[in-house]
Order: structure tokens, then C-alpha cells, then sequence
């Protein structure tokens, strides 16, 4: 006889029931997981599955990213905003995505004249167009041109090295920090428009403090007065322009080449456009190239080994004939320089692109499982996580230039990585990347440099209030305090 017992029909109902459900939950799944494809990706935390990561402070996002970053180069941020730590997708991503999402586009009142810069164009169309007039400004080209031979001459040689005034044997202390601020302005007004017509910040503080605090106001300070620091920096930037039109119209004039101004006006540009594209990048350069300038003093202070390396390599090239070519061939002057660009990040602002119409699959390479970013997605990196990607810089804590050396010096060292100096720089995102890119890399590298070797060819420094007998083992990234005390010396 055959008879089923009614246990094992009610383990067949039990079986059959658990089954269903299991692939009711999986369909489910599937159709959760295809509708918000996002979920498979490590998050920064709980609520960035609801929530825009727009109003977490910068640093403790950043601090986040490279936390989750370990788990997949693709981490989630927001609702659908996601970050790329991964070096090649990211240049990929940035080079075909050229949509910013709205909300990062300046807000009419935060324009200068009205007038739109490069930085805040996100038009496609209107963008390029401006773009390429500022390419050939700041093409790799500038380091021959005659105009930025002279700029180097007066401006680094003369106010900012020579005029320092210090008899060998003796010493002074400077807080580097608006002294870097009074160069870079000096230096990019007269790029700008020619010496003659540029600031003369390092040798006049009142003008320069009066500079400062509009600034300083503009950023941080009441409505009001950010209004009327507005109405001071453009009545500013604009007397420079007229000046230098002035002179340019001048039957005597010769065409200048990578001279902002002259290339704004030849290019057909009104005056307030001009002034607003000037004003904008002495802005820029204030906040983002002076810190480099001083990061680099206080490194150098600090870690007076790798400065008594460069000062040595130095010693090969004259201050008067000191030329962008010349450092070029300097090894351990460019892998300082590396090191850096690598290591500093104080700039910790995402750089957000969005996903076009049709979505963006991320190949199954990268990310171990093909993950679909859907339309609008807002995709960012910043610069910090891709440059303390372990696998590419082994402890990247640790400010060590010897690692952009090649096999000779680092092959047996602990901080050695797998990758080959030549392929490493493709890891450094300093300047971003794709048509969104930093247009004037050539022009920041080339002021960096020069300033660099310059300081450390005439003089050597310390840092006034290093912590005496502290020993940094392995050369710690520091960050500088606000104030910088560091004392020079002529070096003879
Ligand atoms: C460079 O400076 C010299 C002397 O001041 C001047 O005669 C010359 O025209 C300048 N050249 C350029 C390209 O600005
Ligand atoms: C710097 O300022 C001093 C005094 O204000 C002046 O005597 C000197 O000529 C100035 N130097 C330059 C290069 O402007």
C-alpha cells in the first residue's frame, strides 16, 4: 500500500512554502537591486542611502571615503551620489562626462561683474570655446616665452629673493604664509599684464593687507560687507585691465604671448569679461597655490634631510640662469615635487559630474561585479583618496619622495611599491583630469618649481617651533598650523 503520511506531505507543503517565499525574496532582491542598482555598493554610512552628502564637512567626508574606500573603488556618499577612487575609471568618467549637476553652479550674485569665468561655465559649448583661449595661455609653452622669462626675473629673482636682504652669517624669521600670498599675487598679476602693470604686494603690506581682508570678507564675512568687498575687488581688477589696455593700444605695442590679458582682449573678449576671468584665478591663487608654497617650506623645514638632498642637486644650476628645463633634469628635485603634489590635499572639494542620459555600466574589472550607475547619478573623487591608495603608495602617510626614484633606491625598501615611477605619476590626480581638468597645471607646476628651487638655492630653513628632539621616523605627512615661523638663512 501506498499511502504518504501526513507528515511527509506536510514537510512537501513546508518545503514548497519555504521555496516560494525564498524566491519571492530573491525575485525581490533582483528587483530591488534592478530598480536601485546603487545598493551593492559599500556606503560611507547608513544614512547616505537617504540623505545628499552635501552638507557633511568636507573633512570628515573625506575621512569617510577613504575609510569605505578599502572595501571597492566605488563607494556611495549619498541617495545618488557615489565616489570614484579608482585611478583609470576615474580618468575615464572625467573624460566623457561633461554635465555638472545643477546645484554646483555659482549663483548669479557670486558672480564677478555679472560675468560668467571658466570655472563657473558649464556649458558644454561656451565652455570649450573659453577654454581654449586659456590653453594657449597656459600651455607648456610659457616656459620659454620671453614675457614669463621677464615675469620670472623681476618678480621671484627680484622682489622675491633678492630683496629678502639677508647678510650671509645671519638670520631671519618670516611667517611664510602671506608672504607666499604676497608673491603669488605679484607674480600672477604680472603674468597677467605684465610687470609693469602688476601688484607690488611684497613690498607694500598696507596694500596687500587691504587685499586681504577684502578677501577674507568676500568668503566669510556679513552680507554687507561681502557686498562692498565684492565692489573693492572688482573696481580693483578692473583699473589693472584698463591700465594694461591702455598701454596695449598703444601704436608701439607688441603682441605678448601667454599674457592673460592680452589673450582675453585679442580674443574679442569686453572689458568686464576679461576682468571677471582675471579675477577669478587671482582669487583661486590665493586660496589654493600659496598653501602649496608653504606646505613645501614646512615639509623642507621639518624634514631637513630631503632639503640638504635638493640643495645638493642644486648646486649644479646658477639663480641667474635658473630655468624650468634645467630643474626638469633634476631627479630628486622632481620626485620632492611628486611627493608634494601627492601629499598635499588640503583642497578636500569633490568635483562632481553627472551620469548622461543612458547610464554608465562600470565594467566587471573594477569593481569585482558589473555595477550600473543610472542616469544622474552624481559621480565625484577627490584627489586625497586617490592619492592615498595604499596598493599604488605603500603608507601613504608617510611623505617620502625617494618612492617616485626608480628601482636604484627603492626597489629594497619597505616603502617600495609594485609600480614603476614612470607609471606612478599617471596615479597623481593633482590637477583633476578630462576637459573639467585644472587649464592652467602647466602655469602652477611652473611657479611651484621655480619658487622651490629658488628659496632653497639662496637659503635654509627651519621650522622657529619644531618640537626639539622629536625624531619623525618615517617622515610623517604634517599638515602646517595657520601661522608658519620659519627661519631663513643664507646659505654661502
Ligand atoms: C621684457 O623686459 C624687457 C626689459 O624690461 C622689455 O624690453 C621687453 O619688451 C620685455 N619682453 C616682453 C615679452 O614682455
Ligand atoms: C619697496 O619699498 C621701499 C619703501 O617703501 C622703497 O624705497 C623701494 O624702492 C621699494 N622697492 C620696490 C622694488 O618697489
Amino acid at each position: 500500500m501506498l499511502v504518504t503520511s501526513p507528515n511527509a506531505s506536510m514537510e512537501t507543503e513546508t518545503f514548497i512554502t519555504v521555496g516560494a517565499a525564498l524566491l519571492l525574496l530573491l525575485s525581490l532582491r533582483w528587483i530591488v537591486y534592478q530598480r536601485f542598482p546603487l545598493l551593492v555598493l559599500p556606503r560611507t554610512s547608513f544614512s547616505a542611502l537617504f540623505k545628499s552628502a552635501i552638507d557633511i564637512p568636507p573633512e570628515v567626508l573625506s575621512r569617510q571615503i577613504i575609510d569605505t574606500s578599502k572595501k571597492g573603488p566605488v563607494v556611495r556618499i549619498g541617495t545618488n551620489e557615489v565616489v570614484i577612487t579608482d585611478n583609470s575609471l576615474v580618468r575615464s568618467l572625467y573624460a566623457s562626462f561633461s554635465k555638472w549637476p545643477e546645484w554646483y553652479e555659482s549663483p548669479e550674485d557670486k558672480l564677478f561683474y555679472g560675468q560668467l569665468s571658466l570655472f563657473g561655465m558649464t556649458h558644454p559649448k561656451e565652455h570649450s570655446a573659453r577654454r581654449r583661449i586659456l590653453s594657449n595661455v597656459f600651455s607648456k609653452s610659457l616656459r620659454n616665452s620671453p614675457h614669463v622669462k621677464n615675469v620670472t626675473r623681476e618678480i621671484l629673482l627680484g622682489r622675491m629673493i633678492r630683496e629678502a636682504e639677508i647678510p650671509s652669517g645671519s638670520s631671519v624669521v618670516r611667517n611664510v604664509r602671506p608672504v607666499h600670498e604676497a608673491f603669488d599675487m605679484d607674480f600672477l598679476t604680472a603674468f597677467a599684464f605684465t610687470p609693469t602693470f602688476s601688484t607690488n604686494f611684497l613690498n607694500d603690506s598696507d596694500e596687500f593687507n587691504q587685499f586681504c581682508s577684502w578677501v577674507r570678507e568676500l568668503r566669510g564675512g556679513s552680507p554687507d560687507a561681502g557686498k562692498s568687498a565684492k565692489c573693492n575687488l572688482e573696481n580693483w581688477c578692473l583699473e589693472m585691465c584698463r591700465a594694461y589696455r591702455a598701454a596695449s593700444l598703444l601704436p608701439t605695442h607688441q603682441t605678448i604671448s601667454h599674457c592673460t590679458a592680452e589673450a582675453l582682449y585679442s580674443a574679442g573678449l569686453q572689458e568686464r569679461e576679461v576682468a571677471a576671468e582675471i579675477l577669478d584665478h587671482l582669487i583661486t591663487a590665493k586660496k589654493n597655490l600659496a598653501v602649496v608654497h608653504t606646505y613645501s617650506v614646512y615639509m623642507l623645514s621639518i624634514y631637513t634631510d630631503v632639503q640638504e638632498r635638493i640643495r645638493e642637486e642644486l648646486r649644479s644650476l646658477s639663480l641667474d640662469t635658473l630655468s624650468i628645463d634645467g630643474l626638469d633634469s633634476l631627479p630628486f628635485f622632481n620626485a620632492v615635487v611628486s611627493e608634494i603634489m601627492r601629499t598635499h590635499t588640503e583642497v578636500k572639494a569633490l568635483t562632481p559630474r553627472q551620469v548622461p542620459d543612458a547610464g554608465y555600466l562600470i565594467p566587471q574589472h573594477i569593481t569585482g561585479q558589473s555595477t550600473f550607475l543610472p542616469a544622474g547619478t552624481v559621480v565625484s573623487s577627490t584627489r586625497e583618496a586617490l592619492h592615498s591608495n595604499a596598493d599604488i603608495f605603500p603608507q601613504p602617510l608617510c611623505f617620502w619622495p625617494e618612492r617616485w626614484m626608480g628601482s636604484s633606491e627603492s626597489v629594497n625598501h619597505k616603502l617600495a611599491g609594485k609600480i614603476q615611477p614612470q607609471e606612478l605619476r599617471n596615479h597623481l590626480w593633482y590637477f583633476g583630469s578630462g576637459t573639467y581638468g585644472c587649464v592652467a597645471r602647466e602655469y602652477a607646476l611652473y611657479e611651484i618649481k621655480m619658487l622651490l628651487a629658488a628659496t632653497y638655492m639662496e637659503f635654509s630653513t627651519i621650522v622657529v617651533d619644531c618640537p626639539k628632539g622629536i625624531v619623525y621616523d618615517e617622515r610623517q605627512v604634517l599638515f602646517p598650523p595657520a601661522e608658519v615661523p620659519v627661519r631663513f638663512q643664507k646659505v654661502v
